[in-house]
């Protein structure tokens, strides 16, 4: 966990960067915005900002956009400026903490972004099995190759990797190779010289860069486009990367982890995907068994998720009655464990009783018996039936299609990824859609913070 302040804090700084050192994180401080951006072009990454009130917090908040730096921003002022706080708050800011600094909740607002805290939990053999791996090849410098449905957890061994490899104290640098929009993979991950291309105000230092001494996640390698995958081949050979515009290599000390819900070997064989590459990336393949296949890890999980949600809402959490435990074991979970924590955080804002009933749990699919016998049925919304179009016709096919897009990306709380699997379209057309509709004035439901 990084994390970068900015200005002195009303004189406060000192006991604020000591609370977040004391909680694990790292601390680094900058004058003022112009610092931070220095900073974070060279490489200096940041999990969180924290900014005194004062300083241009709109300026910060729309120079990291345009810059693609990702991390939220924390302002700090003093107590009890309401203000103060709102107007942070609606130039971009996520929270508002006020000074002097509490130790609780500098705490608590560390643990809500820092990902260290992630708990992987799980009961079933399958599973045991696959953790047992992790913990085998963690220690080692091989590159591995994580597939599996979405929302089964891929991003979660990888942080577990990570966490359990010598390089556990070097920063992971996750990158969505999916969710970034082809042009800028290239420089996001290779960096840029002053002026390689217009618009190259400054040298930025690339994601792998900014791995060094760490661990680099790339997620949804499936979706890298040929001509990145030969650079990526390159920097796995040679252990250097050249950046955009730049005159010599850059060595870099990088452990490579790569996830995908796709098939690779298929996509190897429709010429999308390098088989050299994936000879390279799957030096250990570990797959992440579907929820289905892993039934004893739906009570654990769902028991977590409701303890999880409730502490964050603040209510006591309630048990699972036994009918409810057997409405969600026999669910076919298609979004898997993503799926179920979005159903779990429903139900847990929903129940009243003593219990969490099955009327509290919300599932928009097909119990797994239809899903058997239903000839081939995969979606988890349930598909109007051939003769049940009565509600459809009079509309057209664009409407119909930008309805089922949007409840879709609800249903996965703004999730793209998993939205575009469910959908069973690439995410690129979900984007471009979700762009169309932006434009025509539709509300988009915004991604999940921190994930795209
Ligand atoms: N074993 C687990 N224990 C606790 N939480 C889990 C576990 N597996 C998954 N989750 C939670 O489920 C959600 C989805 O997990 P994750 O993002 O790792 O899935 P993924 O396989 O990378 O999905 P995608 O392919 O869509 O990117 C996350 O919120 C994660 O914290
Ligand atoms: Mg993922």
């Amino acid at each position: 966990m990084r994390l970068l302040i900015i200005g002195d804090l009303y004189g406060q700084i000192g006991t604020a960067s000591a609370i977040a050192r004391s909680r694990g994180a790292k601390v680094a401080h900058v004058a003022d915005i112009e610092g931070a951006m220095v900073a974070l072009r060279d490489g200096q990454g940041a999990d969180l900002i924290m900014i005194e009130v004062r300083e241009d917090i709109e300026k910060l908040v729309t120079l990291l956009m345009r810059e693609r730096f990702n991390m939220p921003v924390i302002a700090c002022g003093v107590h009890n400026d309401k203000d103060a706080a709102v107007k942070a708050i609606r130039s971009g800011a996520k929270e508002y903490i006020p000074l002097p600094p509490n130790e609780e909740l500098i705490a608590a607002v560390l643990e809500a972004i820092t990902e260290e805290t992630q708990s992987l939990i799980f009961a079933s053999a399958a599973m045991s099995k696959v953790i047992a791996m992790a913990d085998q090849i963690a220690p080692s410098d091989a590159s591995v190759m994580i597939t599996g449905e979405s929302g089964t957890g891929k991003e979660v061994i990888a942080r577990y990797i990570h966490k359990k490899s010598k390089r556990a104290s070097g920063t992971m640098i996750s990158v969505n190779c999916a969710a970034i929009p082809e042009n800028l993979l290239e420089s996001e991950l290779f960096g840029y010289e002053k002026g390689a291309f217009t618009g190259a105000v400054a040298r930025r230092i690339g994601k792998f860069e900014e791995a060094d001494g760490g661990t680099i996640l790339l997620d949804e390698i499936s979706e890298m486009d040929l001509r990145l995958q030969s650079k990526l081949l390159r920097v796995l050979q040679e252990r250097e990367v050249d950046r955009i515009g730049g005159s010599k290599p850059v060595k870099v000390n990088i452990r490579v982890l790569a996830t995908s819900n796709r098939d690779m070997q298929d996509v190897v064989k429709k010429g999308t995907f390098r088989e050299d590459l994936y000879f390279r990336l799957n030096v250990i393949p570990l797959n992440i068994p579907s929820l289905r296949e892993r039934k004893e890890d739906i009570q654990p999980l769902a028991e977590y998720f409701i303890e999880k949600y409730s502490k964050a809402n603040g209510i006591p959490a309630r048990k699972l009655s036994d009918s409810a435990i057997n409405k969600l074991t026999q669910y076919a979970w298609q979004g898997n464990v993503r799926e179920l924590e979005n159903t779990m955080h429903r139900s847990v804002l929903l129940a009243n009783g003593a219990t969490i009933e099955p009327d509290a749990i919300f599932l928009q699919g097909v119990p797994e018996q239809a899903v058997a016998s239903g000839g081939g049925q995969s979606r988890t919304m349930a598909a109007p039936s051939a003769n049940n179009t009565g509600g459809l016709v009079g509309r057209t096919v664009d409407s119909v299609e930008q309805e089922l897009i949007l409840d879709t990306l609800n249903h996965c709380l703004g999730n793209r990824t998993h939205a575009a699997n469910i959908l069973g379209i690439s995410i690129r057309t979900l984007r471009n859609k979700l762009k169309q509709y932006s434009e025509q004035g539709a509300p988009i439901p915004p991604p999940p913070t921190g994930t795209e």
